[in-house]
């Protein structure tokens, strides 16, 4: 029988992630199905025991249940903990381990477009779990400074007096969003304003070299901004592929290259 997978969330209709693993499964020659399971509000615990009792190998968890994922799992990987969230679940031995691979996602996603993250002084707009789940991995990437803009400023502060000890090696600091300014060599939105159609302000006080906006398919007037700058920008996609990728290499042992999936 086909290895069974599977992503969990609610909404699940949208996501993407059941022809990504096939893909995968086709350039490696692994057997799997991987399917898509649409939770109820409080019904994440059950569905994910319903799932590992009958076989299932992982899982993928999506929107709103990966602080719940993180809240079950006994074994954690440390980004996982650090980003409080986990995306990816396995069962061994009995034992539910977790694991977070949108934040190496989005480095490998930044690395498959040859732009610089060795050295690097970033900003990252916005101040949710987007950011949590990205700093870690950017500072293991090589990432010298990491400033956090938020629209509520307490939030940002928050996030870096709760980081800051994990990444002692990069300097972090967190700004309002009204004041954004300075010299940077990426800009992350991780914000979800394109999500909800809001319009980003991009200040001429504010340089940048590269632009990646974490979310994918919808207008971006972070994105339309930078362009008019004439910088390389990327949109999620990438980071969609990248986070799926490691969680197919976690289960099954072997990581695609990146391009051949964009
Ligand atoms: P996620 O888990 O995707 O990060 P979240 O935790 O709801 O989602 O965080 C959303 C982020 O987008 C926050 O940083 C939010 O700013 P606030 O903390 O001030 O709410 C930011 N955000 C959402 N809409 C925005 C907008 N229109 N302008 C600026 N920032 C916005």
């Amino acid at each position: 029988m086909s290895k069974q997978f599977a992503v969990i969330g609610n909404p699940i209709e949208q996501s993407r992630s059941p022809e990504l693993h096939h893909a995968f499964a086709a350039k490696t020659g692994i057997d799997l199905n991987y399917s898509k399971r649409l939770a109820p509000l409080d019904g994440f615990e059950a569905n994910i025991q319903e799932f590992f009792a009958h076989g299932g190998i992982g899982m993928n968890v999506t929107v709103p249940f990966k602080e719940q994922a993180f809240a079950q799992c006994q074994v954690l990987s440390e980004r996982a903990k650090i980003a409080k969230a986990v995306n990816t679940l396995w069962m061994k031995n009995g034992i539910l381990h977790g694991d977070n691979t949108d934040g190496q996602g989005l480095v490998d996603a930044i690395r498959a477009l040859n732009w610089p993250l060795e050295n690097t002084n970033i900003l990252i707009i916005g101040a949710g779990g987007a950011t949590r789940g990205v700093i870690y991995p950017l500072a293991q990437a090589g990432a010298k400074k990491i400033v956090i803009a938020n629209r509520t400023l307490a939030r940002a502060e928050q996030l870096v007096a709760d980081l800051q000890d994990a990444v002692a090696q990069l300097e972090l600091q967190a700004i309002s969003l009204e004041h954004l300014a300075g010299e940077f060599d990426l800009v992350i939105n991780a914000t979800s304003a394109s999500l909800s159609g809001d319009a980003l302000l991009l200040p001429e006080a504010l340089q940048f070299n590269y632009a990646y906006e974490m979310a994918y398919g919808k207008p971006s007037s972070f994105l339309d901004q930078a362009k008019a700058r004439a910088v390389p920008t990327s949109e999620g996609f990438g980071m969609l592929v990248g986070q799926a990728l490691e969680s197919f290499s976690i289960w099954n042992g072997i990581k695609p290259d990146l391009k051949d999936f964009l």
